[in-house]
């Protein structure tokens, strides 16, 4: 790839386009094709060295196992079996077992392939004029105040989290007692659903605003329905061709991995591909009946209409046009598909609820995942960032990695982390080497999208009940933007969306704002907030019966060459 890259660009400047008459646009694809990146470098040694420690830092995450035979379970996989545990159980012990165990068996062993990896890509990048690798990746944004545009986007969305962090903690507090809890304000991450505390909806069950309105978890209505994975992807593709966008093609679906195969280990981890000759697109994801994966199969066939649309430009622009925004086309229709009104239209929800109570619930379970989201969403690059700019390095990794758990999510570690540790590594993202910024990005800016097409088809209603479903209007509108590709800058892009060349936190805030009202009520008594830095006393989760058993299995190495994936 690296040769091939290098190929390419020697013959684009041997014309001298700088100089040119060229329109803007033929001067991008030439400067996107110019730009070398990682290839820059003609050292072949180094070329193999990266791709060898990225392909053994994966294989590390991608064989871990964690055992919990303590707890009547056996040796369990990432996905499905520990992500089922976090999500399920609520026996904090298991819980602990399974939060732990994963980061031994993960992070833990990659700390020092992780620091040569780092330093070898700083190396390689030099050669591409960029004094480390978080500046190379920043660029992809096409803004000098990008760092800054984050931030305020975080500063403006902090007082959200605050309030859900605040409810959801006092709850917790009540199911698991609080002697779990440490004084400075944390919660401890092992006890919010997931296994990065970044989503937790999985813990709806313990937050319920209402338990006797009406409920939004739809996972059991789908398998009294009778759902199957393929009806999955049917009535997700059918939502896309209501509103005007395409048809998967045919060898969709013959060539995709729709559900784990039985006769070898694969990466679970969700994920579209693009095969850049304009017809083969496929997901890859372990997919099961459930409301959790029914949202990613939405999320995978956005990625793959955003392919499909941009599928006639000259390939250098077949991208988005920022990471942010491929991420954002794939949650998009979710904010329709997921609302009372489109459950109710395909036979998911028995009625339309009209009352506050239900409408607050429905709010809550958004909220559990794209609030609780943005402090992580935020937080995986600063970190990323700082390592790559040597202002984190191998001594303080993991102090660094929970200064910002602790100080940006308000989640604590259930036992003392130490340098022998690894978390950051316990994390897909950071193993397969793919920048997290984006989803961040992405958080923001779909629900300005979300915004720019219910205003295009008339929707007056609150934002949160619109749906897009059938209107071809939203469509048409979406395909402007999508068919784009990185052709232009993305605040262009942006403009032929929103009519305006920003990113902006205002339509998230109004999206939310009768449940943030709802939770300052409820928090009246509650001290909001946390310490910034993580608790000096962590409470000592129960191990008497806990004598947790670990092994990881060694098995095939995998070279995974993902383009966009699942946060
Ligand atoms: C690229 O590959 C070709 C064909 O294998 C080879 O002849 C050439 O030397 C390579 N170029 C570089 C820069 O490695
Ligand atoms: C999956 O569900 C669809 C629609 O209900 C049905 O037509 C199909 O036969 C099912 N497939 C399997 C493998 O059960
Ligand atoms: C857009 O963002 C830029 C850079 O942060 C800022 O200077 C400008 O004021 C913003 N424009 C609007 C309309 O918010």
């Amino acid at each position: 790839m690296a040769n091939f890259t290098k190929t390419l660009a020697a013959k684009a400047n041997q014309f001298d386009w700088k100089k040119s008459e060229l329109s803007a646009t033929e001067k991008r694809q030439f400067e996107k094709i110019t730009q070398l990146g990682f290839s820059a470098v003609n050292d072949t040694a180094k070329i193999e060295l990266k791709s060898n420690l990225e392909a053994e830092l994966t294989s590390i995450y991608s064989t871990g196992k964690v055992c919990l035979t303590d707890f009547g379970k056996g040796c369990l996989e990432l996905e499905p079996g520990l992500t089922d545990v976090m999500s399920n159980s609520r026996n904090p012990n298991e819980l602990f077992a399974a939060w732990k165990g994963w980061r031994d068996q993960t992070g833990k062993k990659m700390r020092a392939k992780y620091t040569e990896f780092v330093n070898v890509m700083n190396e390689m990048i030099k050669f591409s004029g960029f004094n480390d690798t978080g500046e190379y990746w920043r660029s992809w944004y096409e803004a000098s105040t990008f760092e800054s545009d984050v931030k305020k986007l975080y500063d403006e969305l902090l007082p959200l989290y605050e309030q859900l962090h605040a409810y959801v903690r006092q709850k917790l507090k009540n199911k698991y007692g609080t002697a779990l809890f440490p004084d400075s304000g944390h919660i401890p991450a092992h006890l919010l659903g997931n296994m990065w505390s970044q989503s937790w909806s999985n813990i709806y069950d313990l937050l319920t605003p209402y338990p006797n309105a009406i409920s939004f978890d739809i996972t059991q209505k789908m398998k009294d329905k009778g759902y199957n994975v393929t009806h999955m992807y049917r009535v997700a593709e059918e939502f896309f061709t209501s509103i005007g966008l395409d048809k998967m093609p045919t060898s969709f679906w013959t060539k995709s991995m729709l559900e784990k195969p039985e006769n070898r280990d694969v990466v679970c981890h969700a994920s579209a591909w693009d095969f850049y000759d304009g017809e083969d697109v496929r997901i890859k994801q372990c997919t099961d009946v459930s409301q959790r994966q029914f949202r990613t199969v939405h999320h995978e066939i956005g990625h793959l209409q955003y392919y499909m649309q941009y599928a006639s430009l000259p390939t250098i622009f077949r991208r988005g046009a920022n990471p942010g925004f491929h991420e954002g086309m794939a949650d998009i229709v979710s904010l329709s598909f997921q609302t009372p009104e489109h459950m109710h239209a395909i036979g998911l929800l028995d009625s339309i609820p009209n009352d506050q109570e239900s409408d607050i619930n429905f709010l809550m379970q958004m909220a559990l995942d794209k609030i609780a989201f943005l402090p992580f969403g935020y937080l995986i690059d600063q970190w990323r960032w700082s390592v790559f700019r040597s202002d984190t390095t191998p001594n303080n990794y993991t102090a660094n990695w929970w200064d910002l758990r602790c100080g940006y999510q308000g989640v604590s570690p259930p036992v003392q982390r130490t340098e022998q540790d690894f978390d950051p590594g316990a994390k897909y993202h950071i193993p397969g080497n793919t920048p997290y910024i984006r989803y961040f990005v992405s958080f923001v800016i779909q629900f300005q999208w979300h915004k720019a097409l219910c205003d295009e088809i008339g929707y007056s209603g609150p934002l949160h009940r619109c749906d897009i479903y059938n209107d071809t209007r939203a469509g048409a509108k979406l395909r402007n933007m999508l068919e784009l590709g990185s052709s232009k800058p993305w605040q262009d892009a942006m403009q032929v969306m929103t009519g305006g060349r920003n990113m902006s936190a205002l339509p998230i805030i109004q999206y939310f704002t009768p449940l943030i009202d709802w939770l300052k009520e409820q928090n009246k008594e509650e001290n909001i907030g946390w310490s910034a830095s993580c608790p000096s006393n962590i409470p000592s989760p129960d191990q008497t019966n806990n004598n947790v058993r670990l092994s990881v299995s060694a098995e095939t190495m995998f070279l995974i060459i993902t383009l966009t994936k699942f946060c």
